[in-house]
């Protein structure tokens, strides 16, 4: 039978220490600086201050659950890209995440926007952001969408298909209009990442392999097509990567087809873009490179590559996504239920309900990602326990935080606040148990600004066509 223990933790025969990179905290109230956005700290109270302004305040303005934008910090890491990266085109992953604010900033950043959808261009249109400088993916772009795309005069449609390249040709032809395009290849790279967001593996839905000459024949196809013009190869080998040799390996391939399209088609690809996915850190597992070493690292194999082949240096673009935005938000919820679950060997987990979810955070039910939490309102001597953050939906899967110490005195009404939720928290929230996607709070400078608002039990009904009684 299992025992639970009122004490938690330290007073447990066989307490659950919880996986092995997970380190008792020297105090429990401390931030890991790694993991959150540059202008987080906590006050004389314990509680937590982002862009200046105190959690507290913001969870009474705004509600609970919210996605708490650090302003300065999303600003500084683009501009950390732009610059470290100067000689290169540095395309912000719009679906990392993205509004018409944060595409404002990135254009103010100088930096240009890759989309992958209908509704990501449109928001990027409806911010204003200059076409030219929007890159457009996605693996099954319809005719529509490559229309819409060349109508509004994108500076490149990343081509993913032999149908696309079809349609895109018949596009332009049908508009008159010159496409420029990349072709996605797959360098058949194995990232170290988890299986659904890595990429450039064979076995899998993107780009043209290498490998099986697809990619070649795609680019003799681009030459042939009229009113489209090849700017040149595309790789993206997967997200959240920490080990430069996977740009390495895939930088190698990709620049011997380059080599080999201007040896056997006698055309020299101006271009070359070699994606996004550098990884961030989510916990103490996790030790991300800096831009400054990425661009050092990344420039010296490309400059390597081609003087081997004999080919100039393309104009290089790269698409971070995640290590923009990612750490540059945390998410903040308020503590509802508070659980001590005795486990075999008298162990006990303390399972800490939040008022939110794997609606507004599904990465850790779907690649089982790991987070870091702590409580956002107040500071707390009760020694830590082992604790598990999970949401309020109808799946025993709903957790957002698996492992963490928490203090043991937990409770109710507590704020508790998890870092690095910009990346494809929002952006895959979803409405699960019909729950109401929270806004983006902007925060600098010690004001904050709803840059997405809270969803509204309106917004619910809105499309639901029985409920025609609702204005
Ligand atoms: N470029 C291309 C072509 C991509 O497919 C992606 C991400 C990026 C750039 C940006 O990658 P980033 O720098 O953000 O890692 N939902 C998953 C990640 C999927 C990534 C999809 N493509 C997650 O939550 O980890």
């Amino acid at each position: 039978m299992p025992v639970s223990h009122e004490a938690g933790w330290a007073h447990a025969d066989g307490a659950l220490q919880g996986p092995s990179w997970l380190r008792v905290p020297a105090d429990v109230n401390d931030l890991v600086p790694l993991l959150w956005s540059a202008t987080a700290h906590k006050n004389a109270d314990g509680a937590l201050v982002v862009g200046g302004v105190d959690l507290r305040d913001l969870v009474a303005g705004h509600g609970s659950p919210a996605y708490v934008l650090d302003e300065a910090d999303f600003r500084a890491r683009a501009r950390g890209f732009a610059e470290a990266f100067a000689d290169y085109d540095v395309f912000y992953a719009g679906k990392a995440f993205l509004c018409t604010t944060v595409a404002r900033w990135v254009a103010e950043e100088g930096l240009c926007l890759d989309v992958c959808s209908a509704g990501e261009l449109t928001v990027a249109l409806r911010a204003g952001f200059d076409p030219a400088r929007i890159g457009y993916h996605g693996n099954n772009k319809t005719t529509g969408e490559l229309r819409r795309a060349v109508d509004a005069g994108v500076g490149r449609v990343v081509l993913d298909s032999f149908h696309e390249i079809d349609r895109l040709a018949a596009v332009a032809a049908e508009t008159g209009r010159t496409a420029r395009v990349m072709v996605r290849v797959t360098a058949g790279v194995e990232a170290h990442t988890h299986e659904y967001i890595a990429t450039a593996h064979e076995d899998q839905k993107f780009g043209f392999s290498i490998t099986s000459g697809d990619a070649l024949e795609a680019v003799r196809r681009v030459q042939d097509a009229a009113g489209v013009e090849l700017l040149g190869l595309h790789s993206h080998i997967g997200s959240q990567i920490f080990d430069t040799s996977g740009f390495e390996v895939a930088a190698r391939r990709v620049l011997t087809l380059h080599a080999q399209v201007s040896s056997e088609l006698g055309v020299t690809m101006p271009e070359l873009d070699l994606g996004g996915g550098f990884g961030i850190a989510y916990t103490t597992q996790d030790d991300p490179a800096d831009p400054a070493q990425l661009a050092t690292e990344i420039t010296k194999i490309v400059e390597h590559e081609c003087r081997a082949f004999d080919v100039p240096v393309p104009a290089l673009s790269i698409e971070p996504g995640r290590a923009i935005v990612g750490p540059a938000m945390c998410t903040v919820y308020e503590v509802g239920t508070v659980k001590e679950v005795g486990l075999d060997a008298g162990a006990s987990r303390t399972y800490v309900s939040v008022d939110g979810g794997m609606s507004d955070n599904i990465r850790t039910a779907l690649y089982d990602a790991n987070y870091s939490c702590t409580v956002a309102s107040r500071r707390s001597e009760a020694p830590p326990v082992l604790g598990r953050v999970v949401g309020k939906h109808c799946e025993a899967g709903d957790i957002v935080v698996k492992d963490e110490f928490v203090p043991g005195d937990i409770a109710p009404g507590d704020l508790l606040a998890v870092p690095g939720t910009g990346a494809y928290c929002r952006s895959m929230a979803s409405n699960y148990n019909h729950a109401l996607r929270p806004p983006v709070v902007a925060v600098r400078d010690g004001r904050s600004t709803v840059v997405v608002r809270r969803e509204t039990e309106d917004d619910l009904l809105r499309t639901d066509v029985g409920a025609s009684d609702i204005g």
